[in-house]
């Protein structure tokens, strides 16, 4: 108990200071500066506050070679003569709380440009003051994108900032550092100052293969899996499993492709309710796709043997996993084998039942006379032809039978 309460003491000591802090980086000249950390193309608030009071001016400067002019305040309202062109219609004040000392400015769809120093001068007739506010902008890994393509996968990502990182593993805990076959990652930048990273590896068949992006603190991760291969004939239902390392999600998105291109399905899973979506090309084979994110398919014929891909993503991870799925012709399936050998024996069997009954009623008649029997079995030949040969066999089977019967 005397751990918590000093504990707690400490932590509202620790925020009581932090406030102090704050309000002296805002209120002196130059203090610590704030920083603030924005994503690229998003909006950005850049914090300013100052003691309430009329006649209030506020002018934000970016502090470079040359001060540029952000935003102006002055007689009640904006004042953009001055501003430089690249914050046009970018900025603006939050109006309604300029009288209670906020003087935030949201900045719009930032850019690399806009990084850096900025000055928050304000002024009252209760008197001036300046802040500085660090701005840094972040385009953080949004998706990381693993292939296959002949025993090479690729992992890419793009439009990051800072520059991004690239590494390769496996899910085996012992593991070379560099497989042999990787290349190493290769960075480009555009003119926005983004970067795009890609890195190619030979595809190691018995694992999971798996490619980290990182930037900054943050990171991505795909992972890439050739499960075993799944057969079925064109007559029969198939499942196709998408077994991913976590089971336990519910905001994901999930997305059937055939051959790495051709998407079949895709669904979007909020708080574990799936929106789903099927290609109209696939309406006819799709038949369902079950809680666990297996493909269920029929009615399929030869163009649909190929690979089928199930990519699993959420916010943090990719998951692919590949399953090759072979078209076996219908009369080679195992199923029909099972149907035509049951059938032939069901016939061998009644056959052999009815050339029983014949002779035993052949042999019966035969004491009674030698012409009738003749007429019996030429009225039976046609059937008893094809299987002539089982006949005989089973004349000499069926006679001791026959014989322990009347016994
Ligand atoms: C100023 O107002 C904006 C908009 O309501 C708010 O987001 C921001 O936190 C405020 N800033 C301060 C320093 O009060
Ligand atoms: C980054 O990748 C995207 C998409 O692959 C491409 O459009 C863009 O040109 C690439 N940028 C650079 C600098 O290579
Ligand atoms: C499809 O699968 C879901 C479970 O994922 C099940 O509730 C539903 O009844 C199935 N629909 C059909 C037509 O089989
Ligand atoms: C399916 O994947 C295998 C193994 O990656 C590859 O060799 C084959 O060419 C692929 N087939 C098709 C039709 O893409
Ligand atoms: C799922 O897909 C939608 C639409 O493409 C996208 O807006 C959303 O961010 C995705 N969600 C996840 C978790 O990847």
């Amino acid at each position: 108990m005397v751990s918590v309460a000093s504990w707690g003491q400490v932590t509202m000591i620790s925020k009581y200071l932090s406030m102090v802090i704050l309000l002296s980086t805002v209120r002196l000249t130059d203090g610590g500066d704030v920083h603030v950390t924005c994503v690229f193309s998003e909006d950005c608030v850049m914090p300013c506050s100052f003691q309430p009071g009329s006649e209030e001016v506020i002018h934000w400067l970016k502090t470079e070679d040359k001060d540029l002019t952000v935003h102006s305040y002055y007689y009640s309202t904006d004042q953009l003569k001055q501003q430089s062109l690249r914050y046009r219609r970018r900025t603006a004040l939050f109006n309604d709380q300029i009288h209670k000392g906020n003087a935030s400015l949201l900045l719009s769809t930032l850019t690399l440009q806009d990084q850096g120093r900025y000055k928050c001068y304000t002024s009252t007739i209760r008197g001036n003051q300046d802040s500085l506010i660090d701005i840094s902008v972040e385009a953080p890994v949004r998706l990381v994108d693993i292939q296959l393509s002949d025993d090479i996968i690729t992992c890419s990502s793009k439009d990051i900032y800072p520059e991004p990182k690239l590494t390769w593993s496996t899910d085996l805990p012992f593991d070379l550092p560099l497989d042999p076959g990787t290349i190493q990652p290769s960075t480009k930048v555009d003119d926005q100052g983004l970067y795009n990273i890609t890195s190619t590896k030979q595809f190691s068949r018995d694992r999971t293969n798996i490619c980290t992006v990182t930037s900054g603190t943050r990171g991505e991760t795909a992972t890439l899996r050739q499960q075993d291969p799944v057969q079925c004939s064109p007559s029969s239902e198939v499942s196709i499993p998408c077994r991913v390392p976590q089971s336990d999600l519910l905001t994901f998105n999930l997305t059937w492709r055939f051959n790495q291109i051709v998407t079949i399905l895709s669904a979007t899973y909020t708080q574990g309710t799936p929106q789903m979506y099927i290609n109209d090309q696939w309406k006819e084979q799709v038949q369902n796709m079950s809680e666990s994110g297996s493909l269920q398919l029929h009615r399929l014929t030869v163009i649909h043997q190929g690979n089928y891909s199930c990519e699993l993503s959420t916010s943090r991870d990719t998951h692919l996993v590949l399953t090759y799925l072979e078209i076996t012709p219908d009369k080679l399936s195992a199923g029909t084998i099972v149907v035509v050998t049951i059938a032939a024996a069901a016939t061998a069997t009644a056959v052999g039942v009815l050339l029983y009954l014949k002779k035993r009623d052949r042999e019966e008649t035969s004491s009674k006379g030698e012409g009738n029997s003749d007429n019996q079995v030429n009225e039976h030949k046609e059937l008893n032809q094809p299987l002539n040969e089982g006949g005989e066999e089973r004349k000499t089977e069926g006679q001791p039978v026959a014989e322990g019967d009347e016994e």
